[in-house]
């Protein structure tokens, strides 16, 4: 049975990765997480005390020592050998990346290495550009979407839970912010491909959505 290629993009919160990792298990295939790939960048600005502009990032994806490995379910992401798995997910990180993730260079770096990872099928890859621009012939594509509210309040509950102490609306503007630029940016900014399946998480549990995909996915194994 062919290896398919699955793309799902979204906004923040959507549920993306939830669902692209239930979907890669169920599967049997491999999870690529290309958030975490922008937000390891972010986290080395921050780390190194550096400005966010253009040059300096450039610079930093220029000599990027980046590691993405998915074992038993999980992605771990290392920087220079270090892991920083668990770092990535902070509120700073979440502050900085789309700021980050708007340099050209490194989003010219990280389209080599994403289409890379693909090459070989049997991957279900999450991020802004996936359908649209990293694999234009994915054989299935997902935008899944929810209401900001809904999207602010999971973020909020998964925040807190890792006992962060934020107030709702605040990460709610957070949100709509990253959302905006992400939508916004000059390059490979974040879009539903023309030929995109729309699902809306609001009202939907995450196994249903993981089921969907999987229907999607049969239906496309019998055609090919
Ligand atoms: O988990 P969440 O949806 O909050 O974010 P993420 O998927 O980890 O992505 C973090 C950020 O990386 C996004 O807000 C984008 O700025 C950037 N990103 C991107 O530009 N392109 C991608 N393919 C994936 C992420
Ligand atoms: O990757 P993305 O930012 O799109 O979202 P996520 O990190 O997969 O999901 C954010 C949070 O929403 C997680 O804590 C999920 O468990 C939760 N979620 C949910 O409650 N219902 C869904 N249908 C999907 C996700």
């Amino acid at each position: 049975m062919k290896r398919l290629i699955i793309a799902i993009d979204g906004p923040a919160g959507a549920g993306k990765s939830t669902v692209a990792k239930l979907a890669a298990q169920q599967l049997g295939y491999t999870y690529i997480d290309t958030g975490a790939m922008y937000r390891a960048v972010a986290w080395q600005v921050l780390q190194a005390g550096l400005e966010p502009d253009n040059k300096t990032v450039a610079a930093l994806a220029a000599s990027l020592d980046l590691k993405l490995t998915y074992v038993n379910g999980k992605t771990a992401v290392a920087v220079n050998g270090r892991d920083i798995t668990e770092a990535i997910r902070t509120p700073e990180v979440n502050r900085l990346v789309s700021r980050v993730a708007q340099v050209q260079a490194l989003r010219e770096i990280m389209l080599t290495l994403q289409r890379g990872l693909a090459a070989e099928g049997g991957v279900v890859m999450d991020g802004r550009d996936i359908g649209t621009h990293v694999l234009p012939n994915a054989d299935i594509k997902i935008f899944l979407t929810a209401s900001i509210s809904e999207r602010a309040q999971r973020r909020w509950q998964e925040l807190t839970a890792k006992g962060y102490t934020l107030a709702l609306a605040e990460l709610e503007n957070e949100i709509k912010t990253r959302d905006k630029a992400d939508c916004e940016r000059e390059f490979a900014p974040l879009a539903a491909a023309a030929d995109a399946v729309f699902i809306d998480t609001t009202e939907l549990s995450i196994q249903a959505t993981v089921e969907k995909i999987l229907e999607l996915c049969k239906e496309r194994q019998e055609c090919v």
